[in-house]
């Protein structure tokens, strides 16, 4: 199977209408009020406004594609033959700050083609974002062309991160990665929505990201906006990113290198 202009077209209008649709039932949500359960005994929470945007977007991808796979957070791979196509959905990236009135959070869909990442559509609903990467045409936010920063050294940059739900009991927990750049850094933040950050490096409103244990869902659309405007993204060694893969480092690629070293030498030691 092979993909002609037009199945990217396709593909590309029904991410961003899926996702919009997504960010438009969280905003109904966040205003009448949502229940909120935990999973299991962790901090990781899931409302039901996740559980309506995952079914409304999946619906509506199913109409269109319905032969195509869909991995999503909340349910899981949709039991459907192997196709080379993937739809791959965060309903709601962003949760923890969902759940506290805290508005920053987005609807992410990632389109993978044989593996491969091709497109990335994430709507932030509260500032009516919407960034978008399509291998080979560049990266946009509300359809104006972006870029990552020219930011040229760690000790100018903006960083950002991010922690896994395990954080109360797991060892290998990112701080003494976020004190090593806290000190070595311009600036430190912390979304709580990896899907953002990777758009934030995208517009250069960031410089650099980096997280342990991030989920497919978390990464698969932002892996192509990232790269769409310029940026770099790899694992921890540098080596290329598997969305399958345990670790994320994400920049302007100026600082790249610079970053790679601050974590080979904290991480050995
Ligand atoms: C979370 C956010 C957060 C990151 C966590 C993710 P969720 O996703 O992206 O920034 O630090 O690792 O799990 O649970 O809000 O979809
Ligand atoms: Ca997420
Ligand atoms: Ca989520």
């Amino acid at each position: 199977m092979t993909l002609s202009p037009n199945d990217i077209d396709d593909l590309t209008h029904t991410a961003i209408q899926a996702a919009r649709l997504g960010g438009a039932i969280l905003q109904d949500y966040a205003q009448k009020g949502f229940t909120i359960e935990s999973k299991g005994e962790s901090i990781n929470l899931v409302t039901e406004a996740d559980l309506q945007s995952e079914k409304a977007i999946i619906q509506s991808i199913r109409t269109t594609f319905p032969e195509h796979q869909i991995l999503s957070e909340e349910q899981g791979l949709q039991d459907i033959p192997q196709h080379p196509i993937k739809w791959i959905i965060d309903p709601l990236d962003g949760t923890v700050n969902f759940a506290h009135g805290f508005p920053m959070y987005n609807v992410s869909i990632g389109v993978e083609y044989e593996g491969t990442c091709i497109i990335g559509a994430i709507y932030d609903p509260t500032r009516n974002e919407l960034f978008l990467g399509q291998r080979g045409r560049g990266a946009t936010l509300n359809g104006t062309p972006i870029h990552v920063s020219a930011t040229p050294t760690l000790v100018k940059a903006l960083l950002v991160t991010g922690f896994a739900y395990d954080i109360h009991t797991a060892t290998d927990n990112n701080l003494k990665e976020f004190s090593a750049f806290a000190i070595r850094a311009g600036g430190m933040r912390r979304t709580g929505t990896a899907a953002i950050d990777l758009c934030y490096i995208a517009c250069g409103r960031l410089d650099g990201f980096w997280e342990l244990q991030l989920k497919p869902w978390d990464t698969a659309a932002g892996k192509v906006i990232v790269e769409e405007a310029g940026g770099k993204i790899t694992d921890y060694a540098g080596k290329p990113y598997s969305i399958y893969g345990s670790t994320v480092l994400a920049t302007n690629g100026h600082i790249h290198s610079e970053m790679i070293e601050v974590l080979r030498e904290i991480r050995s030691a």
